[in-house]
């Protein structure tokens, strides 16, 4: 794979000065964030609830950085689009909840984004091998959503390797990317098992200096 991405997680950041926290992974070249992930959850495909549509156009507004949409809600069919439609870089729906996921795929690109497919942890990706042929990216969790600072979840590693393979093979083309508990002692592990981009909430969010802490992580991920 290429140059490793970070792309840090706004779930760990103060929501009451989100713009400066945005700011603040909106460093010189090698500690800027590469893509800035905005996790929405609904409080029913996940016990938790975060933000929605207004806090992410608002988000857009705010910031230069390609914005990365994790989508842990029901019902994306119908929600998914408009993410894309306000400018959106990624986004990205969980099988688990998506009804027509390749309908889904063609809607976000047809509204200019890329379009990213997730899979929890104890979903398997074999299922979903033609299904990704219509995606750009694969969010593969590394523990289950909802909340940020859990353990990561070695086990799901063979998963992206296995969508490395048939990437490298040419089977696929997608930008592999993980999201849960990666921090300076996990991220190596990861970028080992072929990951291109790293999701961070807590390690980048819970440092002194986050753009510090997304050069650091970069630098444990190059392989
Ligand atoms: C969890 C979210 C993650 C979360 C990761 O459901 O999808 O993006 O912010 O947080 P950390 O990096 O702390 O595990
Ligand atoms: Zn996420």
């Amino acid at each position: 794979s290429n140059q490793p991405m970070i792309a840090p997680s706004i779930l760990s950041a103060d929501f009451a000065r989100l713009a400066d926290e945005i700011a603040a992974v909106n460093g010189e070249p090698g500690k800027r964030a590469d893509w800035l992930h905005v996790d929405v959850m609904d409080a029913h495909f996940v016990p938790n609830l975060t933000l929605g549509l207004p806090v992410v156009e608002s988000i857009l507004k705010a910031t230069d950085i390609p914005v990365d949409c994790h989508l842990m809600i029901e019902d994306p069919d119908r929600w998914a689009v408009g993410y894309a439609e306000a400018g959106a870089y990624n986004v990205t729906v969980h099988v688990e909840a998506a009804k027509d996921p390749i309908a889904i795929a063609k809607d976000l690109r047809a509204a200019g984004a890329k379009a990213g497919l997730s899979i929890k942890p104890g979903t398997p990706l074999d299922p979903y091998l033609d299904v990704l042929k219509h995606y750009d990216t694969l969010l593969v969790m590394s523990v289950e959503p909802g909340f940020g600072g859990q353990k990561f979840m070695a086990d799901v590693l063979d998963k992206a390797r296995k969508a490395r393979e048939l990437v490298d093979t040419g089977h696929l083309k997608l930008v592999v990317e993980i999201d849960g508990g990666i921090n300076a002692d996990t991220i190596e592990q990861a970028a080992e098992a072929g990951v291109d981009c790293f999701v961070a909430g807590s390690a980048v969010y819970n440092a002194d200096d986050p753009a510090k802490a997304v050069e650091a992580l970069r630098a444990k991920a190059a392989p």
